[in-house]
């Protein structure tokens, strides 16, 4: 899991399967380069030698294709599993995803103390604030670990809402697993194919023009 073309020219050759081009988008730990940009450049820099697969903010078919188109041999997909039957998070976890829109999260350093983007929340919020750098990994943990339990056990989405991406706007409901997969794959065969017909009605147009 990289989140820049540095890192991945730092992995590419320690015998490593894949790597995974994870965006400013995504949920979790965070990158500063957007998705968009990342994964063509990772993909490039790396050629042939191990699989590129393209994250963050990716929640249905159009991103799985988009992935594709950037050059990446597949998708990988944290936030839009997690308002899901099977997630293991809380239930109130789930609803605060399926509450949320595209301006709803934030990247922070308040809960491990490296830069994750989460549902905006109270703790983040009073890190900024009080102007209070968080302490670097691993420290930060053992400050937010109490609280975030405590938000856990009292069901707080305002403290613990947990990690998520940008496309968390997508995702409207909790749902089994296999629906969102499936929804996954069928939306990006016609998010494909109709890049496909584009292609074909603007060649014959240049055909037509000529
Ligand atoms: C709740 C949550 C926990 C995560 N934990 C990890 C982790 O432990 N290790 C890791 O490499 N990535 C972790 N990630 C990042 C995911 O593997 C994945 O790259 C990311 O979710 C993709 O972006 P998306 O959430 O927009 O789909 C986590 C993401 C989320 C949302």
């Amino acid at each position: 899991m990289i989140g820049k073309v540095k890192h991945a020219e730092q992995v590419v050759d320690s015998g490593i399967d894949m790597i995974v081009a994870q965006g400013h988008d995504g949920g979790g730990h965070n990158s500063p380069i957007g998705t968009m940009s990342l994964i063509p450049q990772v993909v490039d820099a790396v050629g042939d030698r191990v699989p590129v697969i393209g994250a963050g903010g990716i929640s249905d078919g159009r991103g799985v294709a988009a992935s594709l188109m950037l050059g990446a041999e597949g998708a990988w997909i944290g936030t839009a599993f997690l308002a899901t039957d099977e997630a293991g998070i809380e239930h109130f976890q789930k609803e605060a995803i399926t509450e949320s829109g595209d301006a709803d999260t934030v990247v922070s350093r308040s809960l491990t103390g490296k830069p994750a983007r989460m549902i905006r929340n109270k703790w983040a919020d009073a890190w900024v604030a009080a102007g209070k750098e968080p302490l670097p990994m691993p420290f930060q943990s053992i400050i937010s670990g109490p609280v975030m339990a405590s938000g856990l056990k009292a069901e707080r989405k305002d403290i613990m809402p947990g990690f998520a991406g940008q496309g968390i706007g997508l995702i409207h409901s909790i749902r089994p697993a296999a629906e969102v997969m499936r929804e996954l794959v069928e939306g990006a065969e016609v998010a494909l194919s109709r890049s496909f017909v584009g292609d074909m009605q603007s060649s014959q147009q240049d055909k037509h023009q000529k």
